[in-house]
């Protein structure tokens, strides 16, 4: 099993990395300068992109404002690419993307590409789609990752990552951004208590979830309508978290949190200065933890 987009529909791979596009290309004071993000996205796709009327349109026939999800996903990335880039100043130099799509980082990011190795994990065919693109692509990558395909919910991390040159007993940094809500709990916990295991003192992970929290009834109906369209896309949500099972979670997994913020933390670090409407909208959960 695996996936970006069924039939004409953008999986949420590319859904995610068309909005980072379109942020760069047309929004003042990007939270998170992705200029490789175009790169990645099919021809079709691109000139929709670069094309301020049709983004317009997009937006105004769009059945919510999506920019209210997309600020969370961004927001997000960056609050990752903070941390990576404190460890890096610590001399991490190995870099695991959990659920990378079509993340950037290691394409974009030349002035820490001869210090962290960039590993990237996910389903295989988003792989070949991100390699094909990336070979197609004008600008010189900063690096090209080690792609390490692994189904979440039928594989092992461990198992994927011994074929690589990643090193365990070395400290790294990891990421898991905008991918657990796609997957069972039992994935969820498995995966984390093997990271816990593959992390050796001094590393980091942060990730992302969505948190069972008291909603208004514009977000429940906002939720409901973003839940159908990627389930009709082929990729439904499947985990809703209580903050606090999740931190023991964390805990039975072999990770202690060090810092659990919210979509008003992300608001408070990234956005407050913007006047375009572009803010993290909907709940938001953010975690930083290492090893215990
Ligand atoms: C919403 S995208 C986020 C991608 C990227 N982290 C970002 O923020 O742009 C979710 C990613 O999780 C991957 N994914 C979902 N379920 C997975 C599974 N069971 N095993 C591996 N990858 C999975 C998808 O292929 C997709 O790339």
């Amino acid at each position: 099993m695996a996936k970006t987009g069924k039939g004409e529909s953008l999986g949420t791979a590319e859904g995610a990395v068309l909005g980072r596009a379109t942020h760069t290309l047309h929004d003042e004071n990007p939270v998170l300068n992705d200029t490789w993000a175009i790169e990645l996205l099919g021809e079709a796709t691109q000139r929709e992109a670069r094309d301020v009327e049709h983004q317009r349109r997009a937006r105004e026939s769009a059945p919510f404002d999506f920019r209210l999800i997309l600020a969370v996903g961004i927001g997000s990335l960056r609050y990752a690419e903070d941390e990576v880039d404190r460890c890096v100043s610590e001399e991490i130099d190995q870099y695991v993307v959990l659920g990378a799509g079509f993340d950037t980082f290691a394409l974009r990011r030349h002035d820490v590409a001869n210090r962290l190795r960039v590993f990237e994990i996910d389903f295989s065919d988003v792989q070949a789609l991100k390699r094909e693109r990336i070979e197609r692509a004008k600008p010189a990558p900063g690096q090209i990752p080690t792609f390490v395909p692994v189904d979440f919910e039928t594989m092992s991390i461990s198992e994927g990552l011994a074929t690589s040159d990643f090193d365990s007993t070395k400290p790294s940094i990891w990421s898991w951004m905008n991918t657990i809500p796609y997957l069972t709990n039992e994935a969820t916990e498995k995966t984390l208590a093997e990271v816990a295991r593959l992390m050796a003192p001094g590393s980091r992970i942060v990730l992302n979830y969505q948190g069972k929290v008291p909603l208004t009834q514009a977000q429940i109906d906002y939720l409901k309508t973003l839940g159908d369209l990627v389930r009709e896309g082929g990729e439904p949500m499947k985990s809703l978290w209580e903050p606090d099972d999740f931190e023991t979670m964390l805990t039975r997994c072999g990770l202690q949190t060090i810092d659990h913020s919210t979509e008003a933390d992300l608001f408070e670090r990234y956005f407050r200065d913007r006047t375009d409407g572009m803010y993290p909208g909907m709940p938001a959960r953010l975690i930083t933890a290492r090893p215990a």
